[in-house]
């Protein structure tokens, strides 16, 4: 195989490298970069969603006395008024957040899926009120899932807390937690699918991009390796094949200060004196 043919062999298979690490490179970057803004998204979304539930329950006071002065229970503590934002907040988002617990009272919003057991059992056993992220798949789509989980404080047992079973003033049966239990868990779910995909896209144009660039890189090479190299090889081994038929009268042109031309300035002196040795030969 002549060096011109090698060439592009060579190149393709270094371009194959250095593209293959870059769209690597940048794919790690770039789901990197996804990972920390679906946290951020999803984090921020469930920082309102408690901030708001916050609210309401310092209000509570308020929310449940009449103009009179007296106490009427209205229904609209932290948790009843977080389901109604989630589930109006749920109809306009292609995000969902939920409040959730291993001892579910509205068990058509809040019952926990596979994932949200799991964590909610880890938060348990860990004691951990650490919040906690993770890409996975719901329903056979990618996701990005956060939940921040919920203790028990003093305020919450007069509906949670002891003795379980007891009707509280909502209506519902305490569950029997006691202070600093988990009581559940605020769960955000992001779907990934359109993120995912415009990031196989990006990845697809660096490719293509990639090799574009070694084909560019393989014609220049081909081009300029054939003008400097091949062509003027192949000129000198014609020259050469003359001398070695006695045409030595020709002389071979040095037209350049590169490795080639110093090959033709040899072939030059060994025709010279080739030259000059015929000459003699033909006096004696
Ligand atoms: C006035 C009674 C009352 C108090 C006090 C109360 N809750 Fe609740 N909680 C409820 C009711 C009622 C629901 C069910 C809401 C619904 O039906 O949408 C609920 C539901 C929840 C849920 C959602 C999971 C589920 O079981 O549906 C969480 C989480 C929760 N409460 C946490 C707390 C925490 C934490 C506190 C204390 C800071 C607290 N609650 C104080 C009445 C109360």
């Amino acid at each position: 195989m002549t060096i011109a043919k090698k060439l592009p062999f060579v190149i393709i298979i270094a371009s194959l490298l250095v593209t293959g690490i870059t769209v690597f490179a940048v794919y790690m970057m770039q789901s990197a970069t996804l990972h920390d803004s679906l946290l951020e998204k999803t984090k921020s979304t469930a920082d309102q969603y408690i901030s708001v539930r916050h609210i309401i329950a310092m209000n509570q006071d308020a929310i449940n006395t009449d103009s009179m002065g007296n106490f009427e229970f209205k229904a609209l503590n932290p948790a009843r008024v977080g389901n109604m934002v989630a589930q109006n907040f749920n109809l306009k988002s292609h995000m969902v957040i939920k409040q959730t617990s291993l001892k579910v009272r509205n068990k058509e919003m809040g019952q926990p899926d596979e994932f949200e057991k799991e964590w909610l059992k880890k938060f348990e056993d860990e004691k951990s009120m650490e919040p906690i992220s993770e890409e996975t798949i719901l329903n056979g789509e990618p996701v990005f899932r956060y939940m921040v989980p919920i203790e028990i404080k003093k305020p919450c047992l007069s509906c949670h807390g002891e003795p379980a079973g007891e009707i509280d003033i909502s209506g519902y049966p305490k569950e029997g937690y006691k202070e600093g239990e988990i009581r559940g868990a605020i769960s955000v779910i992001a779907p990934m699918k359109a993120d995912l995909s415009n990031l196989n896209r990006h990845m697809l144009i660096v490719g293509a991009a990639g090799l574009f660039l070694a084909l560019i890189l393989i014609v220049i090479l081909h081009v300029f390796f054939r003008s400097m190299v091949t062509s003027p090889i192949a000129a000198l081994m014609d020259k050469a094949d003359k001398i070695s038929m006695g045409e030595v009268s020709e002389p071979i042109e040095v037209m350049r200060e590169d490795e080639i031309g110093a090959l033709a300035q040899s072939f030059e002196r060994m025709r010279i004196s080739l030259k000059k040795s015929l000459e003699l030969i033909e006096k004696d």
